[in-house]
């Protein structure tokens, strides 16, 4: 999207006045995830310039802070593995960005994810992000000079009316849409980064299992805010017997013997399923096994798949 970089807070906002619209806004740093304002208002918009260059609510990421077009649609993200000559890519995912049900409340690192987005598979948009998005950033940094880039290549991108747009672009992989990815890869992984890092990923593929996979983030008190640690989890062992579950460990920690929390993002409850749906309701059951003091977590993972598979998905 188009965007302006700004150092100082009072230029931010006149921009922001002059346009009289809200844009995005984005602290220029690591801000662990969390950094990105999509306001509703200019008000909204002048508050984030605010927390983010005055209050400094990220640190450094304050310095600047860019002012980006609002890009309407639905998210997408978009992984592969590249060897700096071309991009062998993973089965597609969506993230949930937004703290809360129905995408609302401020932005995280990601509440949960699915895999696959039928809004890349059904409009068969793989192919097209491969050679739009990802084949032209390894062409560009080769064009820039730059020593081959071998490694996780991570395309966020928003798509409207079948039309894919990119927000960002990560030398990893996504978080929390590596584990239900992962969970669906029946090829070994092992080999696939050896090529990659040697330079030699031709011929490479990756096989999936076509079940669907659904990732619940389970959350602390507060997060994406300030929050406690060290609070006991229970249930872990109870949902990961479960058949077709795995507990991805994010922020725990063991402390005498217990696990505990001690992070915002504490787990990723996966599971697979015959249907999306059916992955959805057994990545609740395991959720609703596991328990610690104020945790929280979005209810709606998935629906925007299934709205989609059903025919009416969204079209904001
Ligand atoms: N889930 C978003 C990211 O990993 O950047």
């Amino acid at each position: 999207a188009p965007f302006r970089i700004f150092s100082e807070s009072k230029s931010a906002k006149e921009f922001l006045q002059r346009r009289g619209q809200p844009l995005v806004v984005k602290a220029d740093g690591l801000a662990a995830g969390k950094g990105v304002v999509v306001p509703r208002s200019l008000e909204e918009a002048i508050a984030a310039v605010e927390e983010v260059m005055e209050k400094r609510a990220f640190g450094d990421a304050g310095d600047r802070v860019v002012l980006e077009e609002i890009l309407v649609g639905e998210e997408a993200s978009f992984i592969g593995i590249t060897d700096g000559e071309m991009v062998v890519p993973f089965a597609s995912s969506q993230d949930h960005k937004a703290a809360f049900d129905g995408d609302q409340g401020p932005n995280t690192g990601g509440m949960g994810a699915y895999s696959p987005a039928p809004i890349v598979d059904a409009e068969d948009l793989g192919e097209r992000i491969g050679s739009e998005v990802m084949d032209p950033v390894v062409r560009g940094m080769e064009k820039e000079g730059r020593e081959k880039y071998r490694g996780a290549l991570y395309a966020g991108l928003m798509i409207l009316g079948g039309e894919p747009q990119v927000l960002e672009y990560n030398c990893r992989f996504g978080d929390p849409e590596t584990q239900p990815i992962f969970f669906r890869m029946k090829s070994d992984l092992f080999p696939l980064l050896l090529a990659a890092a040697e330079g030699d990923l031709e011929g490479h593929f990756v096989e999936w299992d076509p079940r669907p996979a659904v990732c619940v983030v389970l959350c602390s008190e507060g997060y994406p805010g300030s929050y406690p640690k060290g609070r006991e989890i229970s249930g872990l062992e109870e949902a990961g017997e479960m058949e077709d579950v795995f507990v991805f460990h994010a922020g725990t920690a063991r402390a005498g013997g217990k696990v505990v929390t001690s992070g915002g993002r504490v787990l990723g409850v996966t599971a697979r399923g015959e249907t999306l749906s059916k992955a959805i309701e057994r990545a609740y059951e395991a959720c609703a096994k596991i328990h610690f003091e104020g945790v929280h977590y979005r209810r709606d993972i998935g629906r925007k798949g299934l709205a989609r598979l059903a025919g009416s998905g969204p079209r904001r």
